[in-house]
């Protein structure tokens, strides 16, 4: 308010589930992002996967724990491989593909018994493991219109070859050739809109951008996940291509006045974004390390 600030983007999830969206909108200051309701389609993974169950979003089976002992009776039941997903905010460490039992079994002890991500491991989510690559598309959307970012695809795993835990992401590049224009219109048709088409069925207003996580199995495109912001890298390799003024729809989004944008203008050229993380990430890893060198990359 002192600095008359135009227009507030949010970056990172923890704000908005935090309800920063909410508390600027009281003062009438214009934030792009989603409200802290909203922001539930990541900060909660139980509530997303119930969200996308109810309006028939695809997604991999799944089932819902608070109990440690359940769920590793479960997974005795269905073996491996198998997916352990603690419910909440974990940044970006709280999914665990478990190629074996043991790995499963340890996941929900660490998660329910160690709570080494503390409340958010207090429920979790157990599912299928889905096969294919995987694609991330994002949309604008002011809750009535959506309209889709270039797409992009993350590679998630920490060494090459698809190799090592899951990161954040380790690098990227849009567009994604496997995201076909049918195929993009299907994502958006079946993922993208009965996202946001339920929340609004539910009294949610979802304002912002909203980002699929998405594997493209053999019988079609399933959601992973729901991020309630740009994703990273995602974003270092999708901004770069947009040739419209980005200022302009994210103050539509915000205003809920996406009528007055067409379509966005995108660079036909490719781009790529490689991450060089601290040695042991995604574990513990040093921090506070200076980079040098820039200049000569
Ligand atoms: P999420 O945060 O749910 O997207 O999970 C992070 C990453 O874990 C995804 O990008 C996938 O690489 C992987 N993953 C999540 N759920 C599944 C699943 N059901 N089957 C296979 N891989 C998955
Ligand atoms: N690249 C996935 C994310 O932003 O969480």
């Amino acid at each position: 308010r002192r600095e008359k600030i135009d227009l507030t983007v949010v970056g990172p999830e923890a704000a908005l589930a935090a309800g920063i969206v909410d508390e600027f909108e009281k003062y009438g200051l214009k934030i792009f992002g989603p409200n802290k309701k909203a922001a539930q389609l990541e900060a909660s993974k139980v509530f997303a996967k119930q969200l996308m169950e109810k309006y028939k979003v695809p997604t991999a089976d799944f089932r819902v724990f608070d109990n440690a002992a359940e769920a590793k009776k479960y997974i005795e039941k269905i073996g491996a491989p198998c997916v352990v997903k603690a419910d909440g905010l974990a940044a970006g460490k709280g999914v665990v593909v478990a190629d074996t039992v043991a790995e499963a079994m340890g996941a929900v002890s660490a998660m329910m018994e160690e709570k080494v991500f503390g409340a958010a491991g207090s429920k979790i989510i157990i599912e299928e493991c889905l096969r294919g690559q995987e694609a991330s598309i994002l949309g604008f959307t002011d809750s009535k219109e959506v309209i889709a970012l270039a797409s992009a695809q993350d590679h998630k795993r920490i060494f090459d070859n698809d190799l090592g835990a899951n990161t954040g992401g380790m690098g990227v590049y849009s567009p994604a050739p496997v995201v076909t224009a049918p195929l993009l219109k299907e994502i958006l048709e079946k993922i993208v809109y009965r996202a946001i088409d339920g929340l609004v069925k539910e009294g949610i207003i979802y304002k912002g951008v909203l980002y699929a996580g998405v594997m493209l199995t053999k019988d079609g495109p399933k959601a992973l996940e729901f991020n309630v912001r740009f994703g990273d890298p995602e974003t270092q390799a999708i901004l770069p291509r947009l040739k419209s003024d980005l200022v302009e729809v994210m103050l539509a989004a915000s205003e809920q006045k996406f009528s007055r944008v067409r379509i966005l203008d995108w660079d036909n050229r490719a781009c790529v974004c490689v991450v060089c993380a601290a040695g042991g990430y995604p574990g513990e890893y040093e921090k506070g390390k200076e980079i040098l060198g820039l200049e000569e990359v």
